[in-house]
This record gives C-alpha cells, sequence and structure tokens, in this order.
C-alpha cells in the first residue's frame, strides 16, 4: 500500500473532538497504532473537563486540549480559539467523537470536506441527542450508525457511510447501544481512513 510518506508527502494529522467516554477515540487510536488509518492522532480537542476520554488520551500518550466554552462570548470566539490550536498542531483532519456541540463556519470553512461525525442511528432517522432510545421506542427493527460529512446541522451533512444493526426483541438501551458502538468501532477507522485516501489522491493530482 502507497502512504503519505511513500509519496513524499508527511503523514496526515488528525484531530478528535470529544466530550464523553471516548470510546470511538479509542478505536481510533488502535487503528492508527496498526497503520490502518493513514494519518496520526496528534490531538483531542474535549469541551468536558471531567470526560473520560481524557484519560484515554494520556494514556495514549496524545496531547489533550481542554476548552470551556463558557468561557467565550459567543460559539464563533470558542472556535477562533480551537482553530488556533488546530492550526498551531497542524491539523489536516478532524473527527467527531462524541462531541456534543454544534460546529460553527469558523471551522467548517477551514476543514471543508475533511471534518467528519459519527452518529448512532440510520440517518436521517433519530438525529440529537437520543438516537438510540427513540429507536426502540418507535420500534424500528433495524438502526444503525452513520459516519458524515459535518455541516452546520445537528446530524445533518452529507452521508458517507452507513452500517446497519438489527433491534432485537429483548434490547434494552443498554443493550442496543452497545451492539451499535461495535459496529462504529469497525465502521469509524475505516471510513476515516477513506476520508484521507481520497484527499491525499486529490491533492496529488492537482
Ligand atoms: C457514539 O455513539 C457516537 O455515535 C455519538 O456519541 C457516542 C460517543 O461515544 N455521536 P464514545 O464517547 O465514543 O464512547
Amino acid at each position: 500500500m502507497k502512504t503519505a510518506e511513500s509519496h513524499g508527502q508527511r503523514v496526515p494529522r488528525i484531530a478528535v473532538f470529544a466530550s464523553g467516554s471516548g470510546s470511538n477515540f479509542q478505536a481510533l487510536i488502535d487503528a492508527a497504532r496498526e497503520q490502518l488509518l493513514g494519518g496520526d492522532i496528534a490531538l483531542l480537542v474535549c469541551d468536558k473537563l471531567q470526560a473520560r476520554v481524557i484519560e484515554r488520551a494520556k494514556l495514549a500518550g496524545v496531547k489533550a486540549a481542554l476548552f470551556e466554552p463558557k468561557k467565550y462570548a459567543s460559539r464563533e470566539e470558542y472556535e477562533q480559539d480551537v482553530l488556533r490550536l488546530l492550526r498551531k498542531h497542524q491539523i489536516d483532519f478532524v473527527v467527531l467523537a462524541g462531541y456534543m456541540r454544534l460546529v460553527t463556519p469558523v471551522l467548517l470553512r477551514a476543514y471543508e470536506g475533511r471534518m467528519v461525525n459519527i452518529h448512532p442511528s440510520l440517518l436521517p432517522s433519530f438525529p440529537g441527542m437520543h438516537a438510540v432510545r427513540q429507536a426502540l421506542h418507535y420500534g424500528v427493527k433495524v438502526t444503525g450508525v452513520t459516519v458524515h460529512l459535518v455541516d452546520e446541522g445537528m446530524d445533518t451533512g452529507p452521508i458517507l457511510a452507513q452500517q446497519v444493526v438489527a433491534v432485537m426483541p429483548d434490547d434494552t438501551e443498554d443493550t442496543l447501544s452497545a451492539r451499535i458502538q461495535q459496529a462504529e468501532h469497525a465502521l469509524y477507522p475505516q471510513v476515516v481512513q477513506q476520508m484521507i485516501a481520497r484527499s491525499l489522491v486529490k491533492s496529488a493530482s492537482v
């Protein structure tokens, strides 16, 4: 396989944004370690001081940047600060993994086509925070995982990949969430790798 380095380019640098447990962050770290990502996880951006993902970053030796969005006058000012940090660390791609806020044009313009999100449903069904609960409540027989490019909306943006997860008759929110997360951990690194590969091909052809 041709890597970025064999093309004479530097290895792409990824920032993961997360607010919670960070199991997807971990899956991305593991994939990068096995050279399956086509890039390095160079930075964690976290907006929750107590988030478990911070501990995971420490263990993985990844720099964790903690932000307190409430301290800023606006979402845009907060993102200007985040963007300065991304530039300082020469970040090429942004991967949202349980990052619980909407993104403004400040970051969207800077990372157009290079920022992805993962969501625990088959979008456009069940966007928002309670996707698994809503799927159970609605009684759907299949749900799943969606990876999409980020835009200003909540869980909108062009879909890159989806994975179906069957809903079992005795599923609870916990059991279904656990199976969805397994699917996420397999799918997300693959889609990130594909995004990076596509972007390398594009930049090599201009
Ligand atoms: C995932 O289910 C993801 O789809 C959603 O938030 C959750 C984050 O989980 N956007 P984790 O922090 O990666 O464990």
